[in-house]
Formats: structure tokens, C-alpha cells, sequence
């Protein structure tokens, strides 16, 4: 089970920048409670993900690593979710194992043309991941590698595994009209808290994962976060504490830091559930994704003596999995000498806790999750845990975190503007704000 230490933000540690005892009882975590045990919001069947019968997906993987290449097509939860699970699991996987797999997720041409340049189509498997079924970054590159799968492949249907609504979107009606192979995202589980679905198992099936781990890992995080009493709850209290922090002490930006380059592409999952779900209604924290030990050299300076705005959150890890000594060279220099008979993974962790140290010394509030080791059911524990813990968050802020309506406007001005029926008065509006740009141009 992960470990959660939040002594680093109280006041009997760093003094008048931390919490006191009391501030917690002005946290009405009953209500917050409340929202997840009634389920608020329709969309929260993620609370449900961890039970899901997984077979469909286990089939789609086993007909996925049939190919050469494993190639994704989405964006935002659509992406972010599996590649941390890529990453995480089988970093350089590319170089070590079939399928290889590339991920697609955004519409910078360059990128897809040096994707396109690399694997044949004729060898690749393809899995189309939206949603919403009509999301324009997603669907423009599918039409791009449709036409390219009918250019060079005999079946092109055969190549394409849609991941979906069920029911309803452009996609499920094309799955239904072509006859494409399948997966379905439980209509309830919006995007970026839809990573333990088909979304991000698909892709851990086809890495040679068992996605029962991580729903194994995900359900026993759910069985510790359903109570409310805070003491024993660790996705409430640090829903609480960071909604604490930025209420009590003004500190609003979350710095997420994992000790491990494995963890990276998770701290920029964290930072679009963080933020897409709690920025809005001028409210919200803004995350800051980080890496350790690589960011002690690059931000490390300005958390410590910079804007008191910050938590730093500090993923600490038990087990590497492997080690790696220090040998005995350079023994005449006495300055370097002080590493050998040491390891690298004794020195990531020194490095972690001098973090936390100096951090506290200097009275600057941190928080660290200790997981013991970086797999499949730790994995499904922290998705769980960071996804529960931004609801209860959401909650306690009095805001929806299941929406994004602050999204909407720029795609329905990129309608207007590509042609898309409907939105004819956007393409007005965009031309007329395009007049102001230019204005102080150099
Ligand atoms: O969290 C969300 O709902 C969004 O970030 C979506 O994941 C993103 O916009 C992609 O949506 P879709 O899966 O419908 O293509």
C-alpha cells in the first residue's frame, strides 16, 4: 500500500507557514464525502472502473500484439492515461519489445509524418480513442491513417480497434457501419478519470500487463478512501490539505514531484486531472509537473526561497526494482571519492528525503507519497488515489470537477473556422478578433 506523510505541513513543523490542528475542523469533508458516497455527478463511474470485467480488453490486447506496431490515436485522458501506464511499466519499450508502440496526440504534422516514416501501416495495429466519438485532433488523424490503411492494406477494418461510448458518437457509428473492432468506455467515466477503462488497459495488455493488477491496486485504494473519518482516509486529507493550503495560506500551485524518470508522463496525467477538473468558476490549484533528482537542478531554487505559492507533493520510491553500484574509481580525488561503495539507488533516495528536508527547514509545505514499488497494482493504486482525491478536492471547492466548459469555446471557434455546419457566426467572430492581432506585432 502506498505511505502518505503530511507532517511537512503543519504548523509544529514549519511553524506559521503550516497548518494548525483546528484549521481541519473548517473543512466540511462530510459534504465532500457525501459527494462521492451519493455519486453528485453522473460522471462518476470511475468509482466503478475497478470491478469491470476485463476480458473484452484482454482479447482486443492478445489480437493487438498479433501486429508489429501499436499505434494510439487520442488526446488529453484519451493519451495521457496510457502512456503514463507505456512509460511507467516498459520505459524504451521500443527498443526492447514488440509491438512497438507510438502514441499520436496531438495534430503537429511533423510528428505524424516521422511516425508515418517509421512503421508500415500494413504491420500496425491501430486503436482510435475518443470519447466523445468527434473530439477534431482524433478524427483528423484517423481519416489520415484510414486513407492510408486503404491505400496499403487488403483490410483496413482489420488494422482498427475503436475505444468509444457504447452507444452514442460519430465513432460508434462508424464501428457499427465498418464493422471495426471495439472496446467501450462506460458512458459515466469522463476522459481524463477513464485511464483504468479500455482507454489505458488496452495499452497495458498490449506492454505484456495484466490489467486485473491494476484493478486489483485500484480497488484496495478504494476501500481506504470511502470513509470519513479524515484521520484514516488519505485521498480526503489530502483533498484537505491542499484545499487548506491555498484557503488558509494562499498557496494554490501544486508542485507534483515523482523520483523517477518511470513517472514522468504520470505527473503530466496528474496535472490534466488537477487542472481540467478544478480550475474553473475562478477557483482551482495549478499543477506543476517535476522530476527528481533531474528538477533539483533547474527548479528546486525557486521553491525554496521563491513565491510562498507552492506545496511540493514528493512521490518517493521504495524498490527501483534494480540497483546499481558505484564503483571504486577516481579514489585520488577526495572530493568524489565519498560515492564509491555507495549505490544509485541509495543516492536518488538521499537525494528525495534532502529535498524534503530542506524544504521544511525553510518552512516550505510538502507532502510525500511513498510507493513501494513502481508496477502495475501500485500503478492502479495511485490512479485510483489522485483520481478520488481531485473529486473530493472538486467538492470541497464547490465546484463540478467532471466538466470542462472552459474548453469549449476555442474548439467551436475552430469548427467556425474549418467549416463545420453550425457554426458559421464563430467563423465571423474569429475573423473579427484575428483584426486585433498584428496591432503590436514586430
Ligand atoms: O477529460 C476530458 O474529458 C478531456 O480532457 C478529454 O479526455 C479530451 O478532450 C479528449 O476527449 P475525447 O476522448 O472525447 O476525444
Amino acid at each position: 500500500m502506498l505511505k502518505f506523510n503530511f507532517s511537512n505541513l503543519m504548523n509544529d513543523v514549519i511553524g506559521e507557514a503550516g497548518l494548525a490542528e483546528d484549521d481541519f475542523s473548517s473543512v466540511n469533508t462530510d459534504s465532500a464525502m457525501e459527494g462521492i458516497l451519493s455519486r453528485k455527478y453522473t460522471e462518476m463511474e470511475f468509482l466503478d472502473l475497478y470491478k469491470a470485467d476485463v476480458s473484452p480488453v484482454k482479447e482486443a490486447g492478445k489480437y493487438a500484439r498479433g501486429f508489429e506496431n501499436f499505434l494510439l490515436l487520442g488526446i488529453g485522458g484519451s493519451a495521457l492515461g496510457p502512456r503514463s501506464i507505456l512509460e511507467a511499466l516498459s520505459p524504451f519499450h521500443n527498443l526492447k519489445k514488440n509491438p512497438r508502440v507510438f502514441i499520436y496526440d496531438n495534430v503537429d504534422p511533423m510528428t505524424l509524418e516521422t511516425m508515418l516514416n517509421i512503421i508500415d501501416l500494413k504491420n500496425t495495429g491501430i486503436n482510435v480513442i475518443t470519447k466523445s466519438g468527434s473530439t477534431a485532433e482524433t478524427i483528423a488523424s484517423f481519416m489520415i491513417i484510414w486513407q492510408g490503411l486503404k491505400e496499403q492494406a487488403s483490410k483496413p477494418e482489420d488494422h482498427i480497434i475503436v475505444t468509444t461510448d457504447p452507444e452514442k458518437g460519430n465513432l460508434r457509428k462508424i464501428v457499427r457501419d465498418y464493422n471495426l473492432r471495439s472496446l467501450s468506455i462506460p458512458p459515466g467515466a469522463g476522459g481524463r478519470y477513464s485511464v483504468l477503462s479500455p482507454v489505458g488497459l488496452l495499452l497495458a495488455e498490449v506492454i505484456g500487463m495484466n490489467s486485473e493488477e491494476f484493478l486489483k491496486g485500484a480497488g484496495d485504494m478504494h476501500k481506504v478512501c470511502m470513509n470519513k473519518d479524515l484521520g484514516s482516509n488519505p485521498a480526503l486529507m489530502f483533498a484537505s490539505c491542499l484545499y487548506l493550503m491555498q484557503q488558509k495560506k494562499g498557496r494554490s500551485i501544486t508542485v507534483i514531484m515523482p523520483y523517477a524518470d518511470r513517472l514522468k508522463p504520470f505527473s503530466e496525467w496528474f496535472c490534466q486531472l488537477w487542472a481540467e477538473s478544478l480550475g474553473k468558476e475562478g477557483k482551482g490549484l495549478t499543477p506543476y509537473p517535476s522530476v527528481g533528482t533531474t528538477d533539483q537542478h533547474s527548479q528546486l531554487q525557486l521553491w525554496m526561497e521563491g513565491p510562498e505559492d507552492k506545496v511540493v507533493v514528493f512521490l518517493a520510491i521504495e524498490d527501483y526494482g534494480t540497483d546499481i553500484e558505484i564503483p571504486n574509481v577516481f579514489q585520488e580525488m577526495e572530493g568524489l571519492s565519498y560515492l564509491s561503495g555507495h549505490s544509485l539507488g541509495e543516492l536518488i533516495k538521499i537525494e528525495q528525503e534532502a529535498s524534503e528536508i530542506a524544504l521544511t527547514k525553510n518552512r516550505r509545505p510538502n507532502i510525500t507519497i511513498r510507493i513501494p514499488e513502481i508496477d502495475a497494482y501500485h500503478i492502479g493504486q495511485m490512479f485510483h488515489f489522485f483520481e478520488l482525491a481531485t473529486a473530493m478536492t472538486g467538492f470541497l471547492f464547490h465546484i463540478n470537477p467532471f466538466n470542462q466548459p472552459g474548453v469549449e469555446e476555442g474548439k467551436n471557434l475552430t469548427y467556425g473556422m474549418m467549416g463545420k455546419e453550425g457554426y458559421e457566426a464563430k467563423r465571423k467572430e474569429f475573423a473579427r478578433y484575428r483584426l486585433h492581432k498584428g496591432r503590436f506585432e514586430i
